[in-house]
C-alpha cells in the first residue's frame, strides 16, 4: 500500500486503470514512475507494476495498458522504458517481450539471512 500510494504521489498520470465500460469493474491496473540518473539529462519509464484480473487475461488489456503508459513516458520526456520480471514467471517475460523489450544486463541477486 505504501508503494502504491508513493507511486500515486510522484505522478499520478502514470497510474492507470482498465475499466470495463459497462459493468464500471477494475480490470486491470499497470504503473510506472520517470527516474531520472544523477548528472545525465537521460530520462527512464520505469513499468514498475502490471496486473490484470485472472479472467481478462490474454485478451489484450495488459498490452494496451502498457501502451498507454509508453505513449505517458514519452510525453514526459522518456527516452528508454525499462521493466523487471522475475525469471520465474514465463507469462509475464512473453508479455514484455511482446511489448518489445529486450533483456538489457543479466543481474544476480544475492540473499543473506541476518535474524539471530
Ligand atoms: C502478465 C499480464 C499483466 C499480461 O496481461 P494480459 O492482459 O493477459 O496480456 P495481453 O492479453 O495484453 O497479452 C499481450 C501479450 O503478452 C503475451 N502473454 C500474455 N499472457 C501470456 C501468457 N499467460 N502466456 C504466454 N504469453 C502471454 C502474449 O504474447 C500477448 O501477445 P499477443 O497479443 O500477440 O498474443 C497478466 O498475465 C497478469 O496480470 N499476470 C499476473 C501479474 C504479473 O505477472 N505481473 C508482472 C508481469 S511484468
Amino acid at each position: 500500500m505504501d508503494e502504491l500510494l508513493s507511486l500515486f504521489n510522484d505522478d499520478s498520470e502514470l497510474c492507470l486503470v482498465a475499466e470495463d465500460v459497462k459493468s464500471g469493474k477494475i480490470l486491470g491496473f499497470a504503473l510506472g514512475v520517470i527516474l531520472k540518473r544523477p548528472q545525465s539529462s537521460w530520462k527512464y519509464g520505469y513499468f514498475n507494476w502490471v496486473g490484470v484480473q485472472k479472467i481478462r487475461q490474454q485478451s489484450g488489456v495488459g498490452k494496451r495498458l502498457y501502451n498507454e503508459l509508453e505513449k505517458r513516458f514519452k510525453q514526459k520526456g522518456a527516452r528508454i522504458a525499462i521493466v523487471d520480471v522475475e525469471n520465474n514467471n514465463p507469462p509475464g517475460v512473453r508479455f514484455v517481450e511482446g511489448l518489445g523489450f529486450k533483456q538489457a544486463e543479466s543481474y544476480v541477486w544475492f540473499s543473506k539471512n541476518i535474524e539471530d
